[in-house]
This record gives C-alpha cells, structure tokens and sequence, in this order.
C-alpha cells in the first residue's frame, strides 16, 4: 500500500531535450526521482553536466546537442537508446513586433521551437526508438492562442508545435503511442522572466487567477503526469498549465 504510485516512471526510458536549464531541468530531475532512466539533451555543456549531477538513480545519459543543425539531431537520435518517452522541450523567446519581423527571426526561432521537435520525433519514429505504448510530450505554450504585443512570431511556433502534437496523436495511436502537449503560463525560468526586476511583472502577475508565475516543477509534474501510464487513455490533449491567466 505504501508503495502504491500510478504516476510512477521506473522501468522508463525518457528523453528530455532542453534539460539544461528550467523546465526541462526539473523535468528530467523529478523523472529520475520516479525511478525513470533518463536521457538529457541541451546546448551548454556545463548547464547539462549540472543538471546531470542532480539526478537520482543510475544509467542517465547526456548529449549535447544544437538542435537547430541536421547533424546533431541526427547524431541525438543514433545515441538515444529505445525510449518509453520523448518531452520535447528545448525552446527560444522571439520579441519581434510585426512590422519588424525580419527573414532571419523566423529562420532562428522556427530552427529551434518547430523544425527541431518535428524533425526529432520523426528521426527517432523512423529508426524505432519510441515503443510501443511510449508518450511524447510537446512543451507548446498558452501563447498559441493568447496574443500578446511582441509575441508573435513565438506564439505561432508554438501553434505549429500543438499542432503537429494532435496530427502525431492520430497517425500514431494504432502504434499505441500517445501525443499531448503542455501549456504553461508564464513560468520563472530565464525564457520566462530573465533578469528582470519582478517589481515590473506585478501588473501582469494580476491577470493570473493565483496572483503568481509557475515554478518550473510545476510543468515538470504535469508533463510526468503524460508520461506515466496513469495517462495510458490521454492523447492528443494540450494540457493547460498557467495559474489561472486564460480566464481574464
Ligand atoms: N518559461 C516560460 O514562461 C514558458 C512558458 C511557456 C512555454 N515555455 C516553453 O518551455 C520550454 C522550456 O523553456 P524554459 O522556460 O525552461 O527556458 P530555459 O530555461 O531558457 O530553457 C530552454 C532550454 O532549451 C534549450 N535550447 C534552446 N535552444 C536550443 C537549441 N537550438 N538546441 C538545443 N537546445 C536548445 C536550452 O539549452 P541551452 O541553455 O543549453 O542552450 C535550454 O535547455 C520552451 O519550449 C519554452 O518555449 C516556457
């Protein structure tokens, strides 16, 4: 009874890209603490081996990887063992107003937020490294239908990755593979907030219903939540994660 745990992630492979830093740190950390293998990916190789010393259990993985080349998604997908689980999280903010938008804006941002986690997900369908009954989890953003000055060129990233979720849902389900996504609010990471003073935030803090920004293992919990077979009947769900901030 005492050990009784329907979230639990031991015997799972998972791999977590963007684990470097944020969301996808306290993913991967909170993933080894359910007893889950876990896989890293991120760019800084000093922020990845940092993550990688706060993982419990035995058998991690890390691989630096630049996402935005061919070469190393390629070279991600051959290192990466068969995975019970996928979180694609890795992500750039983009601050671009619509008259400004320049050709090489969306070159970056569409590299990293789209053609990276579709490309990847493709990479290690083709090569059989997700099994069957494995969970993918798209880290999307309430920014795919919320519209903000400035945001545009991210917020549509992140459509394209919902997106891509629910077409990933309905081609693989036969393969008992499910597809959901993850919504966060804004959440304290240096994507979310950076180096700003929080003083400048308290009039956006407001239009959340729980007057606060998410903590990075708040996400983490609820992409666990995908993960787990607790979730074995959930597909194609964006999963909203953000204090209460689509309400107003
Ligand atoms: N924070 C928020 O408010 C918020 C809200 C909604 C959605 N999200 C989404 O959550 C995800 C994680 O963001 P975060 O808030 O945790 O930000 P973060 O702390 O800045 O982490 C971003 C992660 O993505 C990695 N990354 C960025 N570009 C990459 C590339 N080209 N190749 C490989 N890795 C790359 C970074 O690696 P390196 O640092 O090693 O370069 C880092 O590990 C993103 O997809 C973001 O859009 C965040």
């Amino acid at each position: 009874m005492t050990n009784y745990n329907p979230f639990t992630l031991e015997g799972k492979t998972i791999l977590v890209t963007g684990a470097s830093s944020g969301i996808g740190r306290a993913t991967a950390v909170e993933c080894a603490k359910l007893g889950s293998r876990v896989v890293i990916s991120g760019r800084n190789k000093e922020r990845l081996a940092e993550t990688f010393s706060q993982l419990e259990g035995e058998g991690h993985l890390q691989i630096v990887a630049d996402l935005s080349k061919q070469e190393d998604i390629d070279n991600l997908v051959a290192q990466t063992p068969a995975l019970n689980g996928l979180v694609n999280n890795a992500g750039q903010n983009s601050l671009v107003t619509v008259n400004y938008i320049e050709r090489t804006d969306l070159d970056t941002i569409y590299q990293t937020n789209v053609f990276a986690p579709i490309l990847l997900t493709k990479g290690l369908l083709k090569k059989r490294k997700i099994l069957k009954g494995g969970s993918i989890v798209f880290t999307s953003s309430i920014a795919s239908s919320l519209s903000t000055p400035g945001s545009c060129l991210y917020a549509s990233t992140k459509a394209s990755v919902s997106s891509f979720m629910r077409s990933c849902a309905v081609e693989l389900g036969g393969r008992g593979i499910r597809s959901n996504a993850v919504l966060p609010g804004t959440i304290e990471t240096s994507l979310g907030i950076g180096n700003v003073p929080d003083e400048l935030f308290a009039k956006d803090k407001d239009l959340y219903a729980l007057k606060r920004y998410g903590k990075p293992e708040e996400v983490a919990y609820a992409i666990i939540y995908l993960l787990s077979d607790a979730a074995a009947w959930v597909t194609g769900t964006s999963l909203v994660i953000d204090g209460g901030r689509l309400l107003k």
